[in-house]
């Protein structure tokens, strides 16, 4: 039978709102018979009809598309037996060009002038009645500040810290709600407004009002009702306004202050007053995914330590606390989270830096609720002082942007699939919405060159679409005339050095080609390269003028400029201090530059550039050739000798001819004098176990993998890791944390997903898949063996369906299940040496195991669709 499995707009298949008046729709299919393909495709979409010819997607050109309204779109396929299949999906559009009839209002006296802190919360309000019956009503709302609604009581909507983070002076996103089921016939709207990221205390200098002097809300509600009249609630100066309701206090780091004592009538509402953004940006309908709340967690252990009670989660993530008390009028909770425990039990909050993350709540009478709206913490312990275990029923959930899985990897090894687990957590605790390094510390920013990395890893386990082109919008709007891109993004008030974003940066600027690259590799959609085409080759002119900045001849190449301003190896465990990290900049640059470059002339090619498809190319062989030539004794030996030196050019291919070779066994020879711990920092992170195993050298790559030896990923989770830590050597043995002043200023964070890219590897080498084509159209699975695993499986989502690859070893003989996607082909290599070209369908292979000179043996297939022999 053929089946629709998933159909979307705008890749999300429900609740899509949107101002695109072109919209992206897409499409796949499964089916229980080998060798299906697709014959014919409608699209009907209100009363347009679209035969579509092209694989399941299809950019939107009908009749223009009107604001505001509801649409259903259905989809009709057949297959070559004749089998039919159909789906539909409703989407809504926005404002679109509509102009705003509401306008921004704040409080017109507050004036907020203290440094470093938030500012006061403003409570917005408007008052309606509806007398007649109403059909449809919906809210578009955004704000200067980070804003939550209630309606008659209750909370409206699901997603927490809107309007979202964005370079809000270029890029700002407004929310819309349905509220029909909401209102009543007298209503009360309340905005709550804390600082947020725009206004508020934000980065470790703690610098605030970077985008506004003070907050301001902007909001519309639509009304339609049953007799066809319409009414629009737009914010103006008849909206009122207050300082000071129940939220006493709000900042991202510092928590909440809470007073349930406080009520409407509590407060003391005055006129708001129009405010003129002393800019003008672009108000779109949420186009990143909304952040919401998911998994949902029960203390594993509470105890008591003096006079707090201590919660274990028994995971490490961000999110927030809901607290449900019994307690009397004026009762103070305090409630503080860490990642870690002292070794005496208490909470060690010492790595948080100036980040508070504290509630405190002063109780009404009775029983209650609460979960703080403006804040968010990265923990897995709390403590809660102040009231007695029985009165207070502490949970805790998960908060992150709305990131559907992509992908599953188990395999026999248990540790690693803890390791796997940790990865995941890593990438849900740090996709909140902008993908930032940590969720705990005076942090959680938008670094580049943490995800520029884990970005591979990162589009295997979710579906990563709109959370990472929203960020590019904001790279695109922040990149500097010069090509530099600020390291955080958006920068949002971090400009220390003050040349920093001017410089091209190794790596961290490396995110503008090697996250959009990485998206389309996994859904094969050219759109995220031509967006942001011109911001790649600005960046890497650039890195080419930095590389040749004061140097001449072939030294041009060779990028060797200022150390203090990169990153070099970031966190290497080889060395200790920051400073040595940097150093290594000379070798990491370079090879960013001849990684950067090369990709970019791919990326030429693919959109017909060749001018630019020959000069990247040259650029990438310069640098390359600089590296070989200066940092290499030409015969692929290291002048100086450390991991991520050898891991880069060999993963980049920059090596000539047997270099290569000699280079992997160098790296396999340091690796082994180094009983297989890792010594990379993070440029070399994500690479190493390729560069090993690619060359020969599986059995050390697995060694590593495997090794539970202070630093290696396994030896994170041997100490009961549950996400990545940012030191490979956070805890020691004992538990404590060995790190002294190594010029990072505490920089501890056990939950930084950048060492995690690991993960590329289990899914791309240890299950086999990897994408020939962008987006899977032809795919390989080429499982390498190793590392005493015996069974493994691999599953990713692909714009085509499901890739299933599962293997196992029972003495020497080796089998495989995998699944092909209708409309994708798939080379299946299997390790006796053999490969088959394998069409949609089921397949099983089973064959000898033979020693990794790949000598054939025997296989028997059940698969229909095979076409390869033997
Ligand atoms: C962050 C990192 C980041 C780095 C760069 C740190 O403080 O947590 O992950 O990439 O700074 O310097």
């Amino acid at each position: 039978m053929l089946q629709i499995k998933k159909f979307t707009v705008e890749e999300l298949d429900r609740g899509c709102v949107t101002d695109n008046e072109n919209p992206v729709f897409a499409w796949n299919y499964d089916s229980d018979r080998n060798g299906t393909t697709i014959v014919s495709q409608k699209l009907v979409i209100g009363d347009y009809e679209k035969e579509i010819l092209s694989d399941g997607s299809y950019t939107y050109d009908g009749p223009e598309l009107s604001s505001m309204r509801e649409y259903s779109a259905k989809l009709i396929a057949e297959a070559d037996n004749g089998d039919m299949a159909e789906k539909s999906i409703s989407f809504a559009t926005g404002k679109m060009h509509d102009p705003w009839s509401g306008q921004f209002i704040t409080d017109g006296e507050y004036v907020f002038k203290e440094k470093k802190i938030s500012p006061k919360v403003m409570v917005f309000r408007k008052k309606f009645a509806t007398d007649k019956k109403v059909s449809k009503a919906v809210i578009y709302s955004t704000a200067i500040g980070m804003y939550r609604l209630d309606l008659n009581g209750s909370k409206v909507g699901e997603d927490f810290l809107t309007p979202g983070f964005t370079s809000y002076k270029t890029n700002l996103q407004y929310q819309t709600y349905d509220v029909t089921d909401m209102l009543k016939e007298t209503n009360t709207l309340l905005a709550t407004l804390s600082g947020g990221w725009a206004v508020g205390s934000f980065v470790f200098s703690r610098v605030n009002r970077v985008t506004a002097d003070k907050q301001s809300f902007l909001c519309e509600l639509h009304i339609l009702f049953e007799d066809g009249t319409k009414e629009v609630i737009a914010t103006d100066a008849s909206w009122e306004v207050a300082l000071g309701g129940p939220v006493l206090s709000a900042d991202i780091y510092d928590g909440e202050e809470y007073d349930a004592r406080i009520g409407e009538g509590e407060m003391s509402f005055k006129k708001a007053s129009v405010y003129d953004l002393p800019f003008t940006t672009n108000i779109k309908a949420q186009y990143g995914l909304p952040v919401r709340e998911h998994e949902t967690f029960e203390a594993v252990s509470i105890r008591t330590a003096g006079d707090e009670i201590i919660y274990d989660f028994g995971q490490n993530f961000a999110g927030l606390v809901h607290l449900e008390i019994d307690g009397n009028k004026g009762e103070e909770i305090e409630v503080k989270h860490a990642e870690v425990l002292h070794p005496d039990g208490r909470l060690n909050t010492d790595f948080l830096r100036s980040a508070k993350a504290r509630i405190r709540y002063i109780c009404k009478d009775g029983h209650q609720e609460y979960c703080p709206s403006f804040t968010y913490m990265g923990f897995r312990y709390v403590s809660v002082k102040g009231i007695s275990a029985d009165r207070i029923k502490v949970t805790a959930r998960a908060l992150y942007s709305d990131v559907k899985d992509n992908g599953s990897f188990t395999c026999s090894n248990e540790m690693i699939n803890r390791l796997q687990e940790n990865i995941r957590w890593g990438a849900k605790s740090n996709f909140v919405d902008i993908p930032t390094d940590c969720p705990q510390r005076d942090e959680r920013m938008g670094w580049t060159g943490d995800i520029a990395l884990f970005a591979n890893t990162a589009v295997y386990n979710y579906d990563c679409g709109r959370f990472l082109k929203k960020w590019l919008k904001d790279m695109r709007a922040e990149q500097r005339a010069t090509g530099g891109i600020p390291n955080t993004i958006p920068s949002q008030g971090y400009g220390f050095p003050v040349t920093m974003p001017v410089i091209a940066v190794d790596f961290w600027g490396d995110a503008s080609v090697l996250v959009p690259y990485a998206q389309y590799m996994a859904d094969g959609d050219e759109k995220i390269l031509i967006d942001n085409y011109e911001m790649m080759k600005k960046y890497v002119n650039a890195c080419r003028f930095w590389a040749g900045f004061l140097s001449f001849g072939k030294r041009r190449h060779l990028w060797n400029t200022m150390s203090v301003l990169h990153f070099g190896d970031w966190v290497a465990p080889d060395v200790p201090k920051m400073s040595q990290w940097q150093k290594r900049s000379k070798w990491t640059a370079t090879a960013s530059l001849s990684n950067t470059s090369s990709l970019l002339s791919e990326i030429a090619g693919i959109l017909g550039k060749s001018e630019d498809e020959a000069l990247y190319k040259k650029v990438s062989e310069n640098a390359a050739d600089a590296y070989r030539k200066y940092l290499t004794d030409g015969n692929g030996k290291l002048k100086e000798e450390f991991q991520t030196a050898y891991v880069l050019p060999i993963y980049f291919g920059m090596f000539k001819g047997k270099e290569k070779a000699n280079a992997a066994n160098n790296l396999a020879e340091l690796v082994k004098k180094n009983d297989y711990k890792i010594g990379t920092g993070f440029p070399g992170t994500p690479y190493i176990l390729f560069a090993l195993a690619d060359n020969g050298h599986e059995d050390e790559a697995f060694n590593m993998l495997t090794n539970t030896q202070c630093p290696s990923w396994l030896y994170e989770v041997k100490m009961g890791a549950t996400t990545i830590w940012e030191r490979w050597d956070g805890l020691d043995e004992n538990g404590t944390c060995p790190i002294g002043d190594d010029g990072t200023e505490t920089m501890i964070s056990y939950n930084h997903y950048a060492s995690g890219a690991v993960g590329d590897f289990l899914y791309r080498r240890v299950a086999g898949i990897e994408a020939v084509t962008a987006g899977y159209k032809s795919f390989r699975i080429k499982p390498v063996i190793g590392g005493g695993i015996t069974s493994a499986s691999g599953k990713v989502d692909t714009p085509y369906g499901e890739i299933d690859s599962t293997w196992k070893v029972s003495g020497d003989v080796f089998s495989i299940e995998v699944h092909v996607p209708v409309g994708s082909t798939c080379q299946l290599f299997l390790p006796d040496g053999s490969s088959h070209h394998l069409e949609n369908g089921h397949h099983t292979f089973t064959c000898k195991m033979s020693p990794r000179d790949g000598v054939s043996g025997s296989f028997v297939s059940s698969g229909d669709g095979v076409k390869g022999s033997f």
